[in-house]
């Protein structure tokens, strides 16, 4: 919080801190809740075929070995019913208690909206 030296000038000076806040938050996105997908973010890449091509790389490369071709030791992520931003949540946080890793430090949110694009792109599995 702001430190203000006169005390007279404290609540102004917070209003104006919260005020600069909102606008910042407002601007930079999702910036300042860190590690929580907006409610408005929706996969930019679903149908983009080059997108789903290097989702489909990424799927291999970090998500087949527990998710399978239709599902695994996970559930069928091709056959996921979360919405978009459930499934980037789960992704950068992982699911706590269970085997389910967080990607948070591995993969970017590009990386995960491609994933998500292979995966919508193949309902019935690989
Ligand atoms: C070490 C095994 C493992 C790996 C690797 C893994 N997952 Fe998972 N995942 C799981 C398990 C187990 C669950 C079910 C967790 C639960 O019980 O809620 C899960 C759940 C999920 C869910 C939630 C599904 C739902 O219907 O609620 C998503 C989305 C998901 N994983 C995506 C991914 C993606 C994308 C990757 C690769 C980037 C990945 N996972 C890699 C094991 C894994």
């Amino acid at each position: 919080m702001v430190i203000s030296p006169s005390r007279r000038l404290r609540w102004p000076a917070a209003c104006l801190a919260l005020v600069l806040l909102a606008a910042a938050s407002s601007v930079l996105g999702i910036g300042i809740r860190a590690g929580h997908a907006d409610d408005t973010v929706k996969d930019p890449y679903l149908g983009q075929q080059t997108a789903i091509d290097d989702g489909e790389q990424i799927y291999r490369e970090h998500c087949i070995i527990c998710h399978g071709k239709a599902g695994g030791r996970g559930p069928d992520l091709f056959a996921v019913t979360l919405t978009d931003e459930e499934f980037l949540e789960t992704v950068l946080n992982g699911r706590p208690g269970t085997v389910m890793p967080s990607f948070a430090s591995m993969l970017s949110h590009d990386d995960i909206w491609k994933v998500r694009a292979f995966v919508k792109a193949n309902p019935n599995g690989i």
